[in-house]
């Protein structure tokens, strides 16, 4: 069967760790040539074993630092990665950080770093990604489509999370930015959506899933009984960035296993 990203260019932000690393892997798998970026000198490191994992299974791609907060910076690596390939064809705006406090203790930088990351950083990137889809346009050979975006939101895009304001802030905000965008560039064929994973096994929530007195406490949130995995959200990214999902689009895939369900109302209410 023909892979269903076969010669395409995704940039997949964040592709250095959690989802990042699952939703790289799972569109190299599928043909497609990743740009696996992450932020800091200090994430190389890891950037390199996501891409030698990828390699190893017949896999191909690069690593690119960039911080996608930094407008500067977003725009020099959409162009180097649009003079090395020629075009990009999906963009994963992936990056997200959490730096948690109550609202009366956080600070201004928290707030701005987290609003920086997770909401400015997708705008950057959709920016540059949406000037490339409209000058090379539709090309058949490639996709239906003349460029796919996948925003990274969460489950707290809708659930309020005492603790996280600037998170959430951020993560609702995303859902009307891409909305908006959707609207906006649908008739030019450009495909906009969203992923909202609930509760992912990696380092940003370890301390919610390492011990199994966390785990149990945090599977009371989730109806379907197990805590989620990259690969989880890798296989949903590879649909929504492949002509499968052609008449998708302004749409939030939720991936949580049942949490925002309202597990609280299964007894109760
Ligand atoms: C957060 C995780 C959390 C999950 C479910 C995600 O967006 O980054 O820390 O476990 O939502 O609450």
């Amino acid at each position: 069967m023909a892979k269903k990203l076969e010669g395409q260019i995704a940039i997949i932000t964040g592709g250095s760790s959690g989802i990042g690393t699952g939703v790289s892997k799972a569109m190299a798998m599928e043909g497609a040539t990743v740009v696996v970026n992450h932020s800091s000198a200090k994430s190389a490191d890891r950037a390199k074993e996501v891409l030698n994992n990828i390699e190893a299974a017949g896999g191909k791609g690069i690593i690119y630092q960039c911080d996608v907060s930094k407008e500067e910076e977003v725009v020099k690596m959409f162009a180097d990665v649009i003079q090395k390939f020629g075009t990009i064809d999906i963009l994963v705006n992936n990056s997200g950080i959490q730096q948690d406090a109550p609202l009366t203790e956080m600070t201004l930088d928290q707030w701005n770093k987290v609003i920086g990351v997770n909401l400015t950083g997708q705008f950057l990137c959709a920016r540059e990604a949406v000037k490339e889809f409209l000058r090379r346009g539709v090309q058949n050979d490639r996709s239906l489509a003349a460029g796919k975006i996948i925003c990274m939101s969460s489950v707290h895009e809708v659930i309020p999370w005492a603790g996280h304001a600037n998170y959430t802030a951020s993560k609702g905000g995303i859902s009307m930015f891409m909305k908006t965008i959707a609207q906006e560039y649908a008739p030019k064929k450009i495909r906009i959506n969203s992923i909202a994973p609930g509760a992912i096994k990696t380092e940003i929530n370890k301390e919610a899933w390492n011990t199994p007195e966390a785990e149990q406490k945090l599977l009371k949130l989730i109806p379907y009984g197990r805590v989620g995995v990259v690969e989880d959200i890798g296989k949903a990214a590879v649909w929504l960035a492949s002509d499968d999902s052609d008449y998708v689009t302004g749409a939030t895939m939720f991936i949580d296993g049942g949490m925002t369900l309202y597990p609280g109302f299964a007894d109760n209410g």
